[in-house]
């Protein structure tokens, strides 16, 4: 089993990109040991696009509807991802699934605002609200072309509160998903990573099997 490290990231985002952001900031520190050399988006005009520009980081956009079919799509933004060489692709709030042309070249880190397997999917916080749960959180996973199916690599809780809404809950979240997110891609990017079934294991661990 081989131990993966992370030190060029491609990250993608279809909205406000403080997950970005927070990236961003962490690798502004050369000890964090991964840096951003690439944003992509499937859509203009969005903030995170404009936190990329701001930090000197290229960007690039793939509409999905400029193409004729999603495998065109598909490819089309794998080809853009690998300009840029990554070891891991973070995504960030991008609300596509990435298919097999991106999914076979690179690992690629999806970061969900619930405790999965529970409420997986595009309205994770509501889902999770509308159920009653008492705690939720976020989970950082190893993508696969399913939804929100991937290897969990590590997860947080977070309370939910008498008066919470959507909104109220998710801003809470994302304040412990953005830490989440920023420890383990930099410990990713340090001490490397292998995957053996469902079991992500962060570091090189001995103990009986060879990395
Ligand atoms: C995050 O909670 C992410 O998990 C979800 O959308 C949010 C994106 O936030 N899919 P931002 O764009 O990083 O601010």
């Amino acid at each position: 089993m081989c131990v993966s490290k992370a030190g060029r990231l491609v990250v993608l985002v279809s909205g406000s990109g403080t997950n970005l952001q927070a990236l961003l900031d962490a690798s502004a520190d050369p000890s964090y040991g991964a840096r951003v050399v690439a944003v992509g988006a499937d859509r203009e005009g969005i903030e995170g696009l404009d936190r990329a520009t701001r930090a000197n980081v290229p960007t690039f956009v793939e509409k999905l509807g400029d193409y004729a079919t999603r495998a065109e799509w598909d490819a089309a933004i794998a080809a853009k991802i690998a300009a840029y060489e990554p070891d891991l692709v973070v995504s960030a709030g991008f609300m596509k699934i990435l298919g097999t042309p991106t999914l076979d070249a690179f690992p690629v880190l999806n970061t969900h605002p619930a405790l999965l397997p529970s409420f997986p999917g595009a309205h994770g916080v509501r889902d999770a609200l509308a159920h009653g749960v008492k705690v939720t959180g976020c989970t950082v996973m190893l993508a696969d072309e399913g939804v929100d199916t991937g290897p969990i690599v590590a997860q947080a809780a977070v309370p939910v509160l008498a008066d919470d809404d959507e909104a109220v809950l998710h801003e809470r979240i994302k304040v412990v998903e953005r830490r989440l997110l920023v420890e383990t891609v930099g410990r990713m990017a340090r001490e490397g990573w292998t995957v053996s079934g469902r079991t992500v294991r962060i570091g090189n661990h001995t103990g009986g099997e060879s990395t």
